[in-house]
């Protein structure tokens, strides 16, 4: 595809959050590096999110493009929320637009988590399509991300049909993840609060809209769907991973593209990474060496090269599979000697089962039970092996990240993770890292002692270790794939509306 093509495209994505202004997870580092790779390759992408009150004007200084935009919110008593746009010019990633409104994202520290967020993020949908009326510059395709986005593509395809400006505008929904949906626990809903999808979105401030499923509504009404792993986007056509919308996501099977997300090779480079004590590349791997010496020391661990050390970065949930290691962690410990260091925020029983471990074995396990931006990078340059035993993942990115820094994945094949990691085999010398499929102890249990056998063996280590290193994660591949996308879905529009004249 020739760039001056390309570079006619225009898309805007438009998400909760994004990495560096409102970062909170793995969506906030897609909207920086997506878009990135796309400029790269001559696509306008540019990005839209909320103007919360935890952006740091003085680090980014915002320009205010448009003041007092009114937002309609089907509500008699308040027709209109005012709001404005604000406008920075990234010097090394995509453009931002920012959607102030002192009461909705300003008066509010966080990102999540408040029981209006349904209001708030109808805002978001409904105030970029009104922004985008005033504004001269237009997309060709709106890429939004997630249940907060999933109104925008209902209301392009409802309210603003006839508005000219608008309505051409071509419509993808990104699902990172199906498990939220809106508001509210889509696996506890009466019959008398199901939401088919298809009537009006409700007013901004009535109880129905919290009740409304805003994910169901995205997939329904977008032009394409895209999913973060091909893997991920096959297993939500079943019932075990398609958080009951399985049977309408088999009906719309023929818009889903399964794309891999990337990592940003430029951030996540050992042999120039800032951040850790020793920089390398698998050319010169005795040079890693210091950092797993200095993980050993910052967690107070018995310091030995020989020791495996497991390393583990991420929220403390459900979906990440913390409960096969109940059983065998200590076991591990007692049995094997190996230690273990985890960094990640989340909920309290999994924090109290990691620190009374860590009380019991001080000497093998080191724990920092909040989200860092460093530690993960100690982990993953230190660390001999890295375990992600998810019970489900869209993508995962902590595995490409180890990967990047020589840590040896144990994961569970689901998702992304089945995408990017493959099983080790001595024999035919291939294979990145240890794999199992069961989402139980056992099975789990096995993968890391074969991880555990195999470190033994230093010279077929050191070459598992290389193979890891040289796998190419970056998001220039899958960029192309977005790109095609699009460029197929404004073509086939314009092929459309000739036929239609
Ligand atoms: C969600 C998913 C994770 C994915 C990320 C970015 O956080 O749980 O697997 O990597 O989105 O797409």
């Amino acid at each position: 595809m020739s760039k001056n093509k390309l570079s006619s495209l225009k898309v805007l994505f438009v998400a909760a959050e994004a990495y560096p202004y409102a970062s909170v997870g793995g969506v906030g580092m897609v909207m920086y590096s997506l878009p990135k790779a796309l400029r790269k390759i001559g696509v306008d992408a540019r990005v839209f999110i909320p103007k919360y009150a935890l952006i740091d004007e003085e680090k980014f200084p915002l320009k205010t493009i448009h003041q007092g935009l009114e937002v309609p919110t089907g509500d008699s008593k308040t027709p209109e929320l005012i709001c404005n746009v604000k406008f920075f010019q990234s010097p090394d990633s995509a453009p931002v637009y920012f959607l102030e409104n002192q009461e909705y994202y300003e008066k509010r520290a966080n990102v999540y988590g408040y029981s209006d967020d349904p209001t708030r993020f109808a805002l978001l949908s409904r105030g970029v399509l009104e922004f985008l009326k005033e504004s001269e510059w237009k997309p060709d395709v709106i890429n939004c991300s997630d249940w907060q986005t999933g109104f925008l593509p209902n209301f392009l395809k409802t309210v603003y049909k006839n508005e000219p400006v608008v309505s051409n505008i071509k419509t993808v929904f990104s699902i990172h993840s199906l498990y939220h949906q809106g508001m509210f626990d889509h696996h506890f809903i009466s019959e008398m609060d199901f939401d088919d999808g298809k009537s009006p979105i409700a007013p901004f401030f009535s109880k129905r809209l919290n009740k409304q499923n805003f994910m169901k509504r995205g997939i329904i009404y977008s032009d394409k769907i895209t999913v973060v792993s091909e893997t991920y986007a096959r297993e939500i056509l079943t019932e075990e991973y398609g958080e009951r919308l399985n049977e309408l996501l088999r009906e719309l099977r023929t818009k889903i593209t399964g794309i891999i997300n990337g990592l940003d090779y430029q951030s996540f480079n050992p042999a120039t990474d800032k951040n850790i004590v020793s920089n390398y590349n698998y050319g010169n791997l005795k040079k890693r060496l210091p950092n797993k010496i200095h993980l050993q020391k910052e967690f107070n661990l018995e310091v030995n090269e020989n020791i495996p050390l497991i390393g583990m970065v991420g929220r403390l949930d459900e979906q990440k599979g913390i409960d096969l290691l109940f059983p065998i962690l200590e076991m591990l410990i007692r049995e094997f000697s190996v230690e273990f260091v985890i960094i990640g925020g989340g909920s309290a029983k999994y924090r109290s089962f990691f620190e009374d471990l860590s009380r019991r074995y001080p000497k093998n396990i080191g724990c920092h039970l909040t989200p860092d931006f460093t530690l993960p990078r100690h982990v993953f340059s230190g660390s001999d092996i890295f375990l992600v035993p998810s019970k489900f993942e869209p993508c995962g990115i902590t595995q490409m990240e180890a990967m990047r820094y020589g840590s040896i994945p144990v994961v569970r094949k689901t998702g992304g993770l089945a995408d990017t990691v493959s099983n080790f085999s001595l024999e035919s010398n291939n294979g990145t890292g240890f794999v199992f499929e069961r989402f139980d102890s056992y099975s789990c249990l096995g993968a890391i002692v074969r991880a555990l056998e195999n470190f033994k063996y230093k010279e077929s280590w050191r070459k598992l270790i290389q193979r890891a290193m040289m796998q190419d994660f970056s998001w220039e591949a899958s960029a192309k794939k977005y790109s095609r996308l699009y460029e197929k879905l404004v073509s086939l529009s314009s092929v459309n509306s000739l036929m239609e004249f």
